[in-house]
């Protein structure tokens, strides 16, 4: 039995991770430290999975009080907390700095000291930008580029944990996984974004043409693989997550106003975000090599996703809104 510590449990991907994690080992003990930041709800996690074994303690990772106590009862740490949204990097990146470096550093410090199983949840967008017009793909071994606050603070956090790695021999993974779409993300990420606007007949803002290429995975596969690479996953390494599905941003809210039967009119094309990364794609052989496939077809995961926010659309549409990712 695992003694389980989720930071960031009650965002998106790690909300989904909790849910997931209760339902399939109820016997592990699951403590969810997370800031509760405008992202996080205490909804996303099920009510009727939250057993004996089941703890939240409110508390920042950039705490390192915190996290050193918090800590002496797991034996494992899987890291989602961090702030998440590029475009709030580029308006006030300190928080970036605080929560997806220095908070990393906390929590990789504790694993020195307590000898704890890590893994960093990371993203394809360390790797920077690929050519729209190629079909490179980024791959196990691709030197790192990030290209705005956000992808750099998540860039530096993996170096320093394969720093770790290598000078502390740490019990470290890395994943890092294209876009995820499915329950609890907030509505001002693209997906969400879309189906509430297009509800409420707003104009659904994207950035420059559209054409970006983004490389789509439904949460619950991302969750599956962080499951399996801790099961399964050589320590020290990095894994590359991705269902090896791209989309232009337009084409996937073309596919959602299609789903709600909405008109294309809505789509206003807006000024381009500074510095936007145009494509992301991933080789996903190594995971596959380790026993992974994604199990979601991507319509029917979008359709889902669709059904979801439609039956919660009070509780999203009290939420915020900004720009899509
Ligand atoms: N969303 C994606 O498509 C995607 C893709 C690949 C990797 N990731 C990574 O997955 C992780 C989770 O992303 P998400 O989309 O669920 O983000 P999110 O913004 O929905 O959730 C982040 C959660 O972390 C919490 N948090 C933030 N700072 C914290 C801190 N200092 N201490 C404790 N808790 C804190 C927030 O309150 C929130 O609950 C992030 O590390 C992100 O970089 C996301």
């Amino acid at each position: 039995m695992a003694k389980l510590l989720v930071t960031g449990g009650y965002g998106f991907i790690g909300s989904n991770f909790v849910n997931y994690w209760l339902r399939n080992y109820p016997d592990d003990s699951l403590l969810n430290l997370d800031k509760m930041t405008y992202a996080a709800d205490e909804n996303y996690v099920d009510e009727s999975l939250k057993s004996k074994n089941y703890s939240f303690v409110r508390g920042d990772i950039a705490d390192k009080e915190l996290v050193m106590s918090i800590t002496a009862e797991v034996d494992t740490v899987i890291n989602f907390a961090a702030e998440s949204h590029v475009d709030n990097a580029i308006n006030e990146p300190s928080a970036f700095v605080k929560s997806n470096y220095l908070g990393v550093f906390n929590l990789l410090e504790a694993a020195r000291k307590r000898d704890l199983r890590f893994h960093q949840v990371s993203t394809d967008e360390v790797y920077g930008s690929l050519s729209l017009d190629s079909s490179d793909k980024f791959g196990d071994g691709s030197c790192y580029s990030p290209r705005n606050p956000y992808s750099a603070t998540k860039a530096a956090a993996d170096l320093l944990v394969r720093a770790y790695f290598n000078t502390y021999g740490i019990k470290a993974t890395i994943s890092n996984c294209s876009n995820n779409f499915g329950p609890h993300q907030h509505p001002e990420k693209l997906v969400p974004k879309t189906i509430l606007n297009a509800v409420g007949n707003r104009k659904i803002p994207l950035y420059g043409d559209g054409k970006q290429v983004r490389d789509w995975i439904y949460v619950e596969d991302h969750v599956r693989g962080i499951e399996l690479i801790l099961g399964r996953g050589k320590i020290g390494e990095s894994y590359l997550i991705s269902a090896e599905n791209e989309r232009r941003n337009v084409e996937v809210v073309n596919e959602i106003l299609g789903l709600l039967k909405k008109e294309r009119s809505l789509i206003e094309f807006v000024s381009d975000r500074p510095g936007h990364d145009v494509r992301y794609a991933l080789d996903s052989s190594k995971m596959r090599s380790i026993g992974w496939a994604p199990r979601y077809e991507f319509q029917n995961a979008l359709k889902e996703t669709v059904r979801h926010y439609l039956d919660e659309f009070n509780l999203y549409s009290r939420k915020t809104s900004r720009q899509g990712k």
